[in-house]
């Protein structure tokens, strides 16, 4: 932990931090203000920028950024560390304890029990026929299926419980590493008539399964099931493909993404064993520290219909934040890689597309330069507002320079009018951190709880599946700030806020207790700005010698005080 707490002290400066809370104003080396810890007529709260440190005259509160965030904010110490670390974009590392010889041993356990499971499913796969069929016609070779396990779930209820029985597991494990689910009536298998493909770690190890249905004609059942995370399964983790894809993504010096298993396995199968397979999800920063080891060429090959494009863009901006150099291959509209594959000069199609996939700019300003052929200034504008952020983060100065050029060659501007629209780019606070640590960060406007929940609200909002009661929540927020704050706060979000709130929060848990929390921090906050200002009118109605007004507003504060608390 204290190497966090040093990390955060070398990223944050107190005088910007304390300048979020209140104005300071230059005195000799140091920065002076009224105290907001008591009320004062004339400032002697001091900040020392050499010592990161402040002091109070007055009152005799003093100490550094972590004791000023507890006392402003209401917080302990480890409430500090996390407002903290976020500003600063740190990841918090605690030393856990060392797992126990129970825990490792289950672990062992639910890894037996997923090469077990794979095992069979492969086996049930080898004597149905018709889905044998089914995948001969898809493309895939036998040896194929034997080279990734895929394997079939019978249409039964009860097929890997049983034999995993019989086998030796202990049903609690089976439960846990998700194959079987407990209902009313006991315990039922998650996957049901569903060619399985195993996903494995980058070890090898089987962790989860994903299911594509087969033989079932109810089309309300969802195309693919997947295993839940468990102890063993973190998707934004794992990169389907990974461990078969290493040494060739070393050897080739690029990777290749595609979306799902049956694209995965087609490219495998073609040659291209340098591609892994995000599935369903975007692009998360784990992912490209897996790949990066291996490196730092990437191309995107994903679905090139409008949200396929979306898509794209966000891993692509994962991708460059993580220092990838990122290409896009561009598919036809509605062609995917396993159906192009299959055709016989699918290979030498695909290997064309490889060859001319563009890097993730040009690839924009092409598309956008088709889209809106007979509206000059609208694709300009689109160029401004979606192509420049990319642009803004480019790492290296000299290839943003190159990029430049080429947009101001594309939309027949000046380099330099591109150079000041670039500068207005608004990044994300963590992200220019991580593109240039020495800048100073606008951390009121990213990491307000205001600003967090807009974010996360706008995210929701696009999902049919909701982590949150998206309504339930604006309508608190709407209680503790003003509807047009809010709102200038919603009207401000990029792109980059919303991908950042997704790869952050991966699970609904993990959103959940995000926006209980940040709903907490904005209550205090807002109390805490009340009692500001109470205690300012207190003041005056002092100063003023009004003693009914001092009694009231002194009343007034102790109940401001006792809501803080309980909120604590
Ligand atoms: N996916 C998912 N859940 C769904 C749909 C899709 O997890 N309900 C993921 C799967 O990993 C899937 C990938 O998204 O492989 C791509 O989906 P899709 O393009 O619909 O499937 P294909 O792999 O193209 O399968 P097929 O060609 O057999 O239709
Ligand atoms: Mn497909």
């Amino acid at each position: 932990m204290s190497s966090t707490v040093e990390q955060i002290k070398d990223r944050i400066d107190i005088v910007d931090l304390i300048s979020e809370y209140i104005t300071l104003q230059r005195a000799g080396a140091n920065m002076k203000a009224r105290c907001p810890f008591h009320s004062e007529r004339s400032p002697s709260f001091t900040v020392s920028p050499a010592r990161q440190s402040y002091h109070c005259f007055g009152c005799g509160e003093h100490g550094d950024i972590f004791t000023f965030i507890e006392n402003m904010e209401g917080v302990d110490f480890k409430g500090a560390l996390k407002i903290l670390a976020e500003k600063a974009g740190v990841e918090i590392k605690y030393d856990g304890p060392k797992k126990s010889k129970e825990e490792v041993e289950e672990r062992e356990q639910m890894f037996e029990c997923m090469a077990s499971a794979s095992e069979f499913y492969y086996q049930r796969l080898q004597d149905n026929k018709e889905v044998m069929t089914y995948l001969k016609d898809r493309g895939f070779s036998a040896e194929t299926v034997s080279h990734f396990q895929i394997g079939f779930a019978p249409d039964n209820w009860h097929a890997v419980e049983n034999i995993l029985e019989v086998a030796g597991h202990n049903k609690t494990i089976v439960e846990k590493v998700g194959l079987i689910i407990k209902g009313d009536k006991g315990y039922y298998d998650r996957f049901r008539s569903r060619i399985m493909f195993p996903i494995r770690d980058s070890a090898g190890r089987v962790v989860a399964f994903s299911g594509r249905i087969f033989g079932n004609k109810d089309d309300k059942v969802a195309k693919y099931i997947n295993s839940p995370e468990t102890e063993l399964y973190n998707k934004s983790k794992v990169l389907y493909g990974f461990d078969m894809a290493k040494q060739s993504i070393r050897k080739n010096d690029f990777t290749i993404l595609v979306e799902g298993q049956m694209d995965l396995i087609a490219c495998h199968q073609t040659g291209y064993c340098n591609t892994v397979a995000i599935s369903g999800t975007a692009l998360t920063v784990e992912h490209c520290n897996l790949l990066k080891r291996m490196s730092k060429n990437l191309i995107l090959a994903l679905d090139a219909d409008e949200a396929g494009i979306k898509a794209t863009g966000r891993s692509a901006i994962i991708a460059m934040q993580n220092g990838f150099d990122v290409k896009v291959l561009r598919l036809g509209l509605g062609q995917d890689p396993a159906d192009l594959l299959k055709d016989k000069d699918g290979k030498e199609e695909w290997k064309k597309l490889v060859k001319q996939s563009k890097h993730i700019i040009e690839f924009l300003l092409d598309l956008y330069k088709d889209k809106y052929a007979e509206d000059d200034r609208k694709f300009k504008k689109k160029v401004e507002e979606v192509v420049l952020p990319f642009v803004a983060r480019v790492q290296s100065k000299i290839d943003q320079e190159h990029f430049i050029k080429l947009v101001a060659g594309k939309i027949g501007a000046s380099e330099s009018a591109v150079t000041l629209t670039l500068s207005n780019i608004h990044l994300p606070n963590e992200e220019r951190q991580i593109l240039s640590p020495t800048r100073s960060v606008d951390y009121k406007k990213h990491f307000s709880p205001l600003y967090m929940l807009a974010s996360i609200i706008s995210w929701q909002e696009t999902l049919d599946d909701k982590a949150i009661d998206v309504e339930a929540i604006r309508s608190r927020i709407l209680a503790l700030v003003d509807k047009k704050d809010y709102e200038s706060v919603v009207e401000n979000l990029n792109d980059g806020d919303i991908s950042y709130v997704e790869d952050m929060y991966t699970n609904n848990a993990s959103v959940q207790a995000v926006v209980a929390e940040r709903l907490d921090y904005l209550q205090q906050s807002t109390l805490r700005s009340k009692r500001l200002s109470l205690m300012q009118e207190l003041h005056k109605a002092e100063v003023e010698g009004d003693n009914a007004r001092v009694e009231e507003l002194n009343k007034q504060i102790v109940q401001v005080n006792s809501a803080l608390e309980s909120l604590k």
